[in-house]
């Protein structure tokens, strides 16, 4: 009996050691963490319990039968986060690279096979240089695998990708189908193909960090949803996301008790909005006035900076905020902006969060590079977004609702159940400038009844109280009122019921 204990004793330990100490030692010289530590760190202490140990790939071209370590590249298993189950894979950069072999594969679909089952979030932690160029096509069909039932999952459990060192092939595209990548600076890059490839190809040289590194990915192609100094801090607001989510489509976000006063008024938010219509303001500092104990999540937020998303709660429960920001290009809704938030509320609706919008937009973005880049299709996933969406829709309008973006944020016309403004709103098809200069072009060479049209247009359209006659906004609220205004109507949409007709999927504008 001693020995067999003793032999386990020892597989073990030889699993832990993953590729062995020279490869551990070259990834913490990196300022990388082995997978191990990754996971240590993202769990509740204790919590992990592990699957497939001594799992080994089964190639034996290229000497490979000679080379095989127990765990094959990945660790993976279960364990909680703040109490709550989540399952984990780890891709382990010193066996094989963390490549993907047909083993492998199976490790990370059996937890994402349970996590299903279960209705359990799957994290995975990437470090991996794509598919385990000895086994060919078996890795392929692992990829392959793992994509399909990355789609199966997509709306079912949330699904977060964290990129922690290079990663290439199919490890950018199962991350590309979940629902947030986080990557960590200046140690991960994430490409399709490497410098290399690139250079052979199109002749463009260019470095790994310049081609796909956490800033590049953060900042430019919105690939990735939040960037991290290092492995401790994005696993850190790993935690922190996951607390904000429920763990399935199953089941409602998780309460967490508030002891921020879901009544309170915040005066300063009356001089929020500047008296100068074309003057900027920070439409962050609403949101973390409004939310509990200004803690806000935001996700993405140096990409399309124009738009902010993320989760906060409201008297302990979460909300999903979207909001133009006027301190970037004044709010406007691009392409870039359409799309961001366009995903964040189709993520919302899908696991049951509320939204709640705020709203100061001068339009959509004009000009030939926005519209050679399709801001037609791009614009109209967020209209579409919003109309499909059937959790509780809850809008401000601070300032500016000009034009088709008055319709596509969340208007009332779009399905909002509780459309506020403020008394700084002004609805209406456009600036009072530009739509004088529009309809009195007749009086364009006289600048001083142009200026008496501007101001007659501005008594009669820039308020919130035409829109306000008519139905489409249900109450101008005061500012300082905003969070209390926000907690009731959250509170008493818990029991709305809507559901869109029966269909196989919409068609959304891709
Ligand atoms: C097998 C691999 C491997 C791979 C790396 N290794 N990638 N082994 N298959 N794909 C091994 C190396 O041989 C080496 O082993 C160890 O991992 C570390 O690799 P290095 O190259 O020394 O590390 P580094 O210099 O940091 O470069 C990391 C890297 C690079 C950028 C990931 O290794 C690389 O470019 N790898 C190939 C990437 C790739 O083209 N993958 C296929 C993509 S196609 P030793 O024994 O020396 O430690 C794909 C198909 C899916 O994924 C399609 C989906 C649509």
């Amino acid at each position: 009996m001693h020995t067999i204990l003793e032999e386990l004793e020892h597989r073990r330990n030889q699993a832990r050691q993953g590729g062995g100490e020279k490869r551990i030692a070259t990834q913490h010289a990196k300022g990388k963490l082995t997978a191990r530590e990754r996971i240590a760190l993202l769990l509740d202490e204790g919590s992990f319990e592990e699957f497939d140990m001594f799992v080994e790939h089964r190639a034996v071209e290229f000497g490979m039968d000679k080379t095989r370590i127990p765990g094959d590249g990945v660790v993976t298993g279960w364990g909680t986060v703040n109490g709550r189950v989540v399952y984990v894979f780890s891709k382990d950069f010193t066996v094989f690279g963390g490549s993907l072999s047909g083993a492998h594969a199976k490790k990370i679909l059996k937890v994402m096979d349970q996590a299903q089952k279960l209705g359990a979030p799957v994290i995975g932690l990437y470090d991996a240089g794509g598919a385990r160029i000895q086994e060919g096509v078996e890795s392929l069909a692992g990829y392959a695998d793992i994509f399909l039932q990355n789609v199966m999952a997509s709306g079912v459990i949330p699904q977060i990708s964290v990129i922690m060192g290079p990663c290439a092939g199919g490890d950018v595209y199962s991350p590309a189908m979940t629902d947030f990548i986080f990557m960590v600076k200046d140690t991960s890059y994430m490409f399709v193909t490497g410098p290399d490839v690139v250079k052979t190809v199109t002749n463009e040289v260019v470095t790994a960090e310049e081609l796909g590194g956490a800033r590049v990915h953060a900042t430019k192609s919105g690939v990735a949803d939040g960037a991290f100094e290092n492995d401790l801090e994005a696993l850190t607001q790993v935690r922190r996301l996951v607390d904000f989510l429920p763990l399935s489509n199953r089941e409602k976000p998780p309460h967490r008790e508030s002891y921020d006063d879901a009544e309170r008024e915040e005066r300063s938010l009356d001089t929020l909005v500047p008296s100068n219509p074309n003057k900027p303001y920070d439409m962050k500092e609403l949101i973390l006035k409004v939310v509990d104990e200004g803690d806000f999540f935001e996700i993405a937020p140096d990409y399309a900076k124009n738009i902010v998303i993320g989760f906060g709660r409201m008297d302990g429960d979460t909300v999903g905020f979207v909001a133009n920001q006027p301190l970037s290009l004044a709010g406007v809704l691009d392409i870039d902006s359409s799309r961001k938030a366009a995903r964040f509320v189709r993520f919302c609706d899908a696991f049951e969060i509320p939204i709640v919008t705020f709203v100061d937009v001068p339009g959509f973005m004009p000009g030939t590079r926005q519209e050679y880049g399709g801001l037609i299709k791009h614009g109209a996933k967020l209209l579409f977004a919003y109309a499909e969406a059937t959790v509780p829709k809850i809008t401000v309008i601070t300032r500016k609702a000009y034009g088709g973006a008055y319709d596509v944020m969340s208007s009332k016309h779009l399905r909002g159940d509780f459309n506020y403004a403020w008394p700084t709103a002004e609805i209406a098809v456009m600036g009072a400038k530009g739509a004088v200069e529009i309809i009195f072009r007749a009086d364009a060479s006289d600048p001083q009844k142009l200026a008496e049209r501007e101001a007659e247009y501005k008594q009669r359209f820039a308020n919130p109280f035409v829109a306000a006659q008519l139905g489409y906004i249900d109450d101008v609220i005061m500012p300082h009122g905003t969070r209390r205004r926000l907690v009731r109507a959250l509170k008493s949409l818990k029991t709305k019921q809507l559901s869109n007709p029966a269909k196989k999927h919409d068609n959304i504008p891709l």
